[in-house]
């Protein structure tokens, strides 16, 4: 059985996550469950970087320690978030983790006694947000270039890694590997930008502040952040030890990135392995930014959206396909309620709520026993059916390619071509003939299996809603590989698989009709009234932790 290991970055628990980190670990996700319906043994990596200047900073502020604060945050954000989200993440890495911080001393430890590391000066200029240092030359108007807020200049004694000398094999491996980088563009920008004008080494330690992992042989420094963190995609595995999961999963098959720390991820991690002598990852996906107005989200613009408050008026299916859906393969996306709204109302509503709704209640009406064996074909039949196979075969087309909104147009094109077939046939017409109920019959089965299908198809972009369709459709599902009803992916999306005599179980409208205006007060207004909550549950939870409160007590876990 084939593997596939994907992995998500880890988060900063420093503050509360956005709809913005949301939209990395959907990705993933839908990634992730397409792989395992393929009936691929996956391995879905998510977690949290929990060291760092910034999180001492964030601890300070509210009078905790670093390792009380992260606890809290993990605990009370960004689980829960995942839950929410319905991530099926099979496992969760804490940079905090007793084995992580081990294998990271022993990783600096074999670096150093190889001679990749040396001790020496650091002279220049450091990004405390971002967590990065930069030489003169790269900083822009002298500010950080990658998010354009000051930096604050160091020199200090410093532990460097020799990246210089690693340049020309990785430039050799992008030419070798022409797909390592996705999008391709952004393989360019990285040569272009940092590759071409030649690398310099890696400011790889700190002695400023201590939050952090220390270097084993000398304990004033600690481990520079990045490279703390990009390892874990190496230590959940077990490395250094050559442990069973790694030899099966290593190297990923994709790390999924914003591409504003792509970077980091294809050079200096490339770096680290080829310095650890261990294969590169097969794939590096920098998605793009979600963008509220245009803008980035920040704090101070005021313009954060909160993925609690969206999932909570809309349902997360709703949200998931609006961010898979909405953002183009590496591109830049927009957020907006009213863009939400819509695509509700189109896609989800109109397009696949109507055509459950509508087959199943002609279903119910005509057939309250179920659909019968005697069944006559028809016109249209052929279409629908060729419209199916086409929907398969594009969808798993892009899904390979990562094209998860390309793959969403596809199935969406066979969703609305069973509601044109609906108009074709006229079922009501054919209802009210006796000698048409053949023909009805056969009617209202291709429908009932193209719902069964499409089950199928959106399972990985909102399981929530492929379960749904499944048990309104009378459907049984398996627990094994419940996303594919129990079929192996090969049979699963052949036509004529819906048990003829089923009866279905009308339910609810899948998607209720949202109403605009309306919705959009209430969105504000929601946001509001938790953004105000979430600052005093906060600072209440903040103080019963400065008393000494446990956390998993305060938050009943
Ligand atoms: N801790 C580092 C990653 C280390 S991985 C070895 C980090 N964390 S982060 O919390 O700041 O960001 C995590 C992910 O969220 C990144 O992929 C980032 O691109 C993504 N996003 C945060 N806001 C975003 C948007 N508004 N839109 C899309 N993704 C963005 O970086």
């Amino acid at each position: 059985m084939s593997k596939y290991y994907i992995t998500t970055p880890i988060y900063y628990p420093s503050s509360n996550l956005t709809i913005g980190n949301a939209y990395t670990s959907v990705i993933a996700d839908c990634l992730a469950r397409w792989h395992r319906m393929l009936g691929e043994e996956v391995l879905f990596l998510t977690g949290t970087d929990e060291h760092g200047q910034k999180l001492q900073q964030a601890a300070e502020k509210q009078g905790l320690t670093p390792k009380t604060f992260v606890d809290y945050m993990v605990k009370s954000d960004v689980l829960r978030l995942w839950q929410l989200m319905d991530i099926s993440n099979d496992r969760f890495i804490r940079t905090t983790d007793d084995f992580h911080v081990k294998a990271v001393q022993e990783i600096f430890q074999k670096l150093y006694d190889q001679g990749d590391i040396y001790l020496g000066t650091y002279r220049g200029h450091y990004c405390t947000p971002c967590e990065s240092f930069w030489t003169d030359s790269q900083l822009v108007d002298g500010m950080c270039p990658d998010c354009h807020r000051p930096v604050v200049e160091m020199q200090e004694e410093c532990y460097f890694f020799r990246m210089s000398k690693y340049q020309d094999r990785l430039l050799a491996y992008y030419e070798q590997h022409p797909d390592f980088i996705q999008p391709e563009s952004r393989m360019r920008e990285m040569v272009n930008n940092f590759l071409k004008p030649g690398l310099e080494d890696l400011a790889l330690s700190r002695t400023s502040f201590n939050w952090g992992i220390q270097v084993p042989f000398d304990p004033k420094h600690v481990i520079y952040v990045w490279l703390d963190a990009l390892t874990n995609y190496l230590t959940i595995l077990g490395y250094p030890e050559k442990t069973a999961d790694y030899d099966k999963y290593w190297p990923a098959d994709l790390h999924l990135v914003g591409k504003d720390i792509i970077r980091f991820h294809t050079i200096i991690w490339p770096i680290i392995l080829m310095a650890l002598d261990l294969p590169l990852p097969k794939q590096i996906f920098g998605h793009g930014w979600l963008l509220v107005g245009g803008d980035k989200m920040s704090k101070s613009k005021g313009n954060v959206v909160d993925p609690h408050v969206l999932v909570d008026i809309f349902g997360v299916d709703a949200v998931r396909y609006f961010l898979l859906r909405e953002i183009q393969f590496g591109q830049d996306g927009n957020f907006s309620g009213e863009a939400l709204i819509n695509r509700i109302n189109s896609d989800l509503v109109n397009d696949l709520g109507n055509l459950l709704s509508r087959t199943l209640a002609m279903v119910e009406q005509n057939f309250p026993q179920g659909l019968p064996e005697e069944r006559a074909t028809g016109d249209f039949d052929q279409e629908l059916a060729a419209q199916a196979d086409k929907a398969f075969t594009e969808a798993t087309a892009h899904m390979e390619k990562l094209k998860l909104s390309a793959a969403l147009e596809s199935i969406w094109t066979y969703i609305r071509r069973a509601n044109k077939y609906i108009d074709e046939t006229q079922p009501w017409v054919l209802a009210k003939d006796e000698a048409s109920k053949p023909r009805l019959a056969a009617v209202l089965y291709n429908l009932c299996d193209s719902l069964r299908r499409v089950s199928i198809l959106v399972a990985p972009f909102m399981p929530a809603t492929s379960r749904e369709i499944d048990r309104q459709l009378g459907l049984e599902r398996s627990e094994v590989q419940e996303n594919c009803q129990g079929l192996p992916w090969q049979e699963a999306g052949k036509a004529n698989l819906y048990p003829a005599g089923l009866v279905p179980q009308r339910g609810e409208a899948l998607f209720p009709r949202i109403k605009l205006d309306e919705t959009l007060s209430l969105m504000d207004r929601k946001a509001r009234e938790r953004s105000n909550t979430l600052a005093d549950m906060k600072e209440a939870d903040f103080a019963a932790l400065r008393k000494g409160a446990d956390v998993d007590e305060l938050l009943h876990q």
